[in-house]
């Protein structure tokens, strides 16, 4: 088993997506983009990957570079921020690292948008390639050149738009993914059916159980599928100047509550939970029907996700948008569906409107 999908940048192919059940095929990949003997190559990684397969990634390293080194960093979201990517240059530099090498992001999305925005600027831009080894990092953050880091309250603040040379994904290593990080892939896997296609959104329910139970097979077809809307958004619109803000859908409200629980609920959870409230919204502003409505949130349900927060006020949920780096410029754009497969960008919401869609998302005290 194994599938491939060409990412084009203004108008050329770009990079290759290849999903694959190991290791096997990475050496013959990195030496068709021309790497050799020649190149120093260093593995970014946190504890977490580190600890189960930073071992085997190395030696496969080692039979192909001259130099393979290792930067490991403690892993969460609290360290995607500058003081690690000082860290990395520094290693870099005391490395010897020039323009010809490689810089191997091999984690979830907190390494990759950090080993990405690193590599956008050493010396200003080498080489990356991204090994997502999340549910989350393969569907979403792997693909479409988005890197950086958090600064002070903001997420994402400080990034550029920079692509890998390639994504590759051992598909087996989903099966040492616990299981909350599982699920918290699934909520960008729905978001996708929901924003762009409600065939794939029927055919993920119909999956559901095939799904949960870690069907080779059917994951393979479902992060396909999924890879597909990715690149189809990210060619269209590389640099997020219309339709690539439809991929934030729920995560308005989402990256707010992420940051009051100080990054203890997954992302893909709290984007569920955003999600949840963008529905309401959408059918309040009479868009998505009362039906399609509770459909979708049943299914989020479905598969394992929350659709209600406690212990936190509308309020400061609210005030918590409000130092998104979307809301900086003005009105925040946010996403609601129209229909299930079809979202758009609403640009005129009222504070009470969104005052009102976080409500119907908090649980009674
Ligand atoms: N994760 C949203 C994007 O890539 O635009």
């Amino acid at each position: 088993m194994s599938k491939s999908i060409t990412v084009s940048c203004e108008g050329k192919p770009c990079y290759q997506i290849l999903l694959m059940q190991d290791f096997e095929g990475l050496a013959e990949e990195l030496k068709k983009l021309g790497y050799g003997a020649d190149r120093k190559i260093c593995i970014v990684t946190d504890t977490n990957v580190s600890r189960l397969y930073q071992n085997a990634l190395e030696q496969l390293m080692g039979a192909c570079f001259a130099v393979v080194t290792a930067f490991t960093f403690p892993a969460g979201e609290e360290q995607k921020n500058l003081d690690t990517v000082q860290r990395l240059y520094e290693h870099l530099i005391a490395n010897h690292f020039d323009r010809h090498d490689v810089l191997i992001a091999f984690g979830g999305g907190v390494t990759g948008d950090l080993t990405g925005f690193t590599a956008a600027t050493y010396l200003r831009g080498i080489d990356f390639i991204q090994i997502p080894t999340t549910l989350l990092s393969q569907v979403d953050s792997s693909i479409g050149g988005k890197t950086g880091v958090d600064l002070a309250r903001y997420k994402n603040m400080v990034g550029a738009f920079y692509q890998p040379r390639l994504v590759y994904m051992n598909l087996s290593l989903l099966k040492t993914l616990p299981k909350e990080q599982f699920l918290s892939g699934m909520g960008e896997i729905l978001k996708h059916g929901l924003i762009q296609s409600k065939e794939y959104f029927a055919w993920l329910k119909e999956h559901d159980r095939e799904i949960m139970a870690f069907n080779p097979v059917v994951l393979e077809e479902m992060i396909y599928q999924s890879c597909l809307i990715k690149r189809s958004v990210v060619e269209r619109d590389p640099k997020e100047k219309g339709e690539r803000a439809l991929l934030n859908f729920g995560h308005t409200i989402g990256h707010a509550i992420e940051k009051l629980s100080d990054f203890r609920l997954f992302h893909g959870h709290c984007v569920a939970i955003g999600m949840a409230a963008a529905c309401r919204i959408s059918c309040e502003t009479g868009q998505l029907t009362a039906e399609e409505c509770e459909s979708v949130i049943r299914t989020l349900v479905r598969f394992g996700l929350p659709v209600s927060v406690s212990g936190l006020s509308a309020e400061e949920i609210f005030a918590a948008t409000k130092s998104d780096k979307k809301m900086l410029a003005g009105r925040v754009k946010f996403i609601l569906l129209q229909s299930i497969g079809h979202a758009c960008i609403y640009p005129d919401l009222s504070d009470a409107q969104i005052l009102d869609g976080i409500s119907s998302i908090l649980e009674e005290a």
